[in-house]
């Protein structure tokens, strides 16, 4: 079966094309195209909606024929396509969708729409893998969400809590901005930190010990703020040191909380998924831990270039969990949670 997939819930425009065989446990790559609009944002420091859109409405077409393009396919040999239908930003999710039910009524293919936070959990069943066992905890960890669920099976999944407020990754592009890092920082703010003294610097880790599977990061950005205006002007060491502590504070909620719903729920795996997935420091931490306390429970997480938004992890999630909706009865959903 080979599926194309789309992907436009933010500032991305992304097409892949992927195949599996009935049964099969992972799904291979034929292609994955992704075209952004970040340099433009990383200007403005955040995405602004309406550029991003107009953006995508011109690259959504030569992406498609790209990703159709390196994979060698033809519409003939395409057997559904996938779209994601939100969450996201209304003008963004609209080009997607509307495109992908256009294609799938001019071409006759079947249409799968997918929530695109299911999506960054698919990530881990793209190309060879080992295999995912289940029960697993999945934590989703992007710019706009920060999620813990626990997956039985395919199309089988339990939110068990959230961020109250900010998600892990608008954390650090917040604290990234404060530093004078462009938008997003997450990833500079993982470079900066390895020369940064992580003893310096003690922020808070909100909710690390509640009792449920909650997350709150807002408070983070405002101790960071309170220690720059101390500071006055930080310099490069400062700045370093900021970064080391902020990452550790994120980094051991993220892996305390985990871990507590691994324990509890008795699971096989650990997925990780999103932007804040392609954190090395986090996947260490975790496996670190695992390994510390003996733990027989599997870690996986994707290849980091599927961690960032794609439309490979779309596609997969797809083939998973294949139910075809008719072209008509597809909205984009800005709003969409789990269901
Ligand atoms: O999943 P994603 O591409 O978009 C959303 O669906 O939100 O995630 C983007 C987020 C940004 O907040 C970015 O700062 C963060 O992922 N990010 C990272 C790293 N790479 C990207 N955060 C920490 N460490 C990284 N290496
Ligand atoms: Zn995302």
């Amino acid at each position: 079966m080979t599926i194309l997939g789309i992907e436009t819930s933010c500032d991305e425009t992304a097409a892949a094309l992927i195949s599996a065989k009935k049964n099969s446990q992972s799904v291979n790559l034929l292609s994955n195209v992704v075209a952004s609009s970040l340099d433009m944002h990383a200007k403005t420091g955040g995405i602004i909606p309406e550029i991003a859109a107009r953006q995508q409405i011109e690259y959504i077409l030569p992406v498609i024929k790209s990703a159709m393009e390196q994979a060698q396919c033809r519409q003939e040999k395409i057997d559904a396509i996938a779209v994601t239908y939100g969450p996201g930003l209304i003008g963004s999710l609209l080009v997607g969708v509307e495109t992908a039910k256009t294609l799938a009524y001019a071409w006759n293919k079947p249409l799968i729409p997918i929530n695109h936070l299911i999506g960054h959990i698919y990530a881990n069943f793209v190309g060879e893998k080992s295999k995912v066992e289940f029960p697993a905890i999945a934590l989703i960890v992007s710019g706009g969400h920060t999620d813990l669920l626990l997956m039985k099976d395919h199309d089988d999944f339990h939110w068990l809590g959230g961020t109250r407020d900010d998600a892990a990754g608008e954390a650090f592009d917040k604290i990234g901005r404060l530093l004078g890092m462009p938008y997003p920082a997450g990833s500079m703010i993982e470079q900066v930190a390895k020369k940064g003294d992580p003893k310096r610097f003690r922020f808070p880790r909100p909710l690390i010990d509640s009792e449920d599977f909650d997350f709150s990061f807002s408070g983070l950005k405002t101790a960071v703020l309170r220690e720059i205006q101390k500071i006055k002007v930080p310099d490069k060491q400062a700045i370093s040191d900021i970064a080391s502590g902020v990452q550790n504070a994120v980094i051991d909620v993220l892996a305390a909380k985990t871990l507590k719903a691994a324990n509890q729920f008795n699971v096989k795996s650990i997925l990780l998924g999103g932007g804040v997935a392609a954190n090395q420091k986090l996947r260490s931490e975790l496996e670190w831990k695992m390994e510390n306390d003996k733990w027989k429970i599997k870690l996986f997480a994707p290849a980091k270039s599927l961690c960032t938004d794609n439309a490979a992890m779309i596609t997969a999630a797809a083939f998973f969990n294949f139910k075809p909706v008719s072209w008509q009865n597809i909205t984009a959903d800005p709003e969409l949670y789990f269901n």
